[in-house]
């Protein structure tokens, strides 16, 4: 290998910015739920995004995706300003899943996931009543991609349950598919492991690489610390609807505002407590070194709960 070779610079782990959201601002009446927030995703990154309940998650996650008009700031997708309409948005490249699950209850997980195709079908309404050839080739096109999906994210051998039937942690990943059949290029998941066991969590943080690996950018809020900080590649916080740090997951996981974000400040009678544990140190015997914990890695919505 010759030497300018090794001199190189390492190709940029991340593309371009796929979103670009700046001064985002969302007030409801004299509640500033959203103040002030910029953040910028690339292709092929993801991008958590923590806080305590309440500190404004899911308000940004709808002004990104046309729910909300922010009521200040700009939400760039692909370079280009976004009008605040969910359908647009869709559209253009952007899906996402609910916090509170979404799904037509009534119907079968691949119709579920076909619903996810229309926005990317050429058939007008008047195609569809009158049922012609353009028609049936469209969606017998659109079912085979949405059992594609339904496959993809493990869920293959339901395609014809309904939906409402589905356990909780299989209804999360039949939101995921159903997002996905929109043929994004940015994914927004909220909150997609609440309500799963360990397994499934393990699962789905292995789906979310595997999204990433079709070249997706993926945006993920989550309570479950230890699943974020090791998923992500950058962490964003935010707190009473500030950021309070952006970073790499250590970065986050060690700043100590983080933690009292989520537990709180001691207050004097804890920290004189503390104190007097230690001014005992010397009198206990010693014990064997435990790891320590990392900061806010054991905390699951249920913890806090
Ligand atoms: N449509 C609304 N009208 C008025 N207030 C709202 C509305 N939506 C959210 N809020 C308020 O905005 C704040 C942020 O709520 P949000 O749901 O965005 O928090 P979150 O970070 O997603 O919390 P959680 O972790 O519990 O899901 C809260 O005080 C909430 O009550
Ligand atoms: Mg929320």
């Amino acid at each position: 290998m010759s030497t300018q070779t090794l001199q190189q610079p390492a190709p940029p782990k991340f593309g371009a910015p796929v979103l670009e959201a700046s001064g985002v601002v969302m007030r409801f009446g004299g509640l500033t739920a959203v103040n002030n927030v910029n953040l910028t995703v690339r292709e092929g990154e993801i991008m958590g995004l923590i806080g305590p309940n309440g500190a404004g998650k899911t308000t940004f996650f709808n002004c990104l995706t046309g729910m909300y008009k922010p009521t200040e700031g700009e939400v760039k997708f692909q370079g280009a300003v976004l009008p605040p309409k969910p359908r647009a948005v869709v559209k253009a490249g952007m899906a996402r899943t609910f916090q509170n699950i979404r799904l037509f209850g009534n119907m079968t997980a691949l119709e579920n996931v076909m619903v996810g195709r229309y926005c990317r079908t050429n058939a007008l309404a008047f195609t569809s009543i009158i049922r012609g050839p353009k028609y049936h080739r469209e969606e017998a096109e659109s079912r085979r991609i949405a059992q594609e999906l339904l496959d993809f994210v493990g869920l293959g051998h339901t395609s014809e349950h309904l939906a409402r039937n589905l356990p909780y942690g299989d209804q999360r990943r039949l939101e995921i598919a159903r997002a996905l059949a929109t043929d994004p290029k940015l994914i927004l998941l909220d909150e997609p492991t609440a309500g799963m066991n360990p397994k499934e969590t393990e699962q789905a943080k292995d789906l979310i690489f595997r999204i990433r690996d079709k070249g997706l950018a993926v945006v993920v809020i989550e309570h479950d610390m230890r699943f974020i900080f090791s998923l992500c590649d950058r962490v964003h916080c935010l707190v009473r609807g500030e950021t309070l740090i952006e970073g790499s997951p250590h970065e986050v996981q060690s700043d100590h505002r983080v933690i009292e974000a989520y537990i709180g400040q001691p207050d004097e009678d804890e920290e004189e407590l503390v104190a007097e544990a230690h001014a005992h140190d010397h009198e206990t015997p010693p014990t064997a070194p435990t790891a320590p914990a990392s900061p806010a890695s054991d905390l699951t919505k249920e913890d806090r709960a």
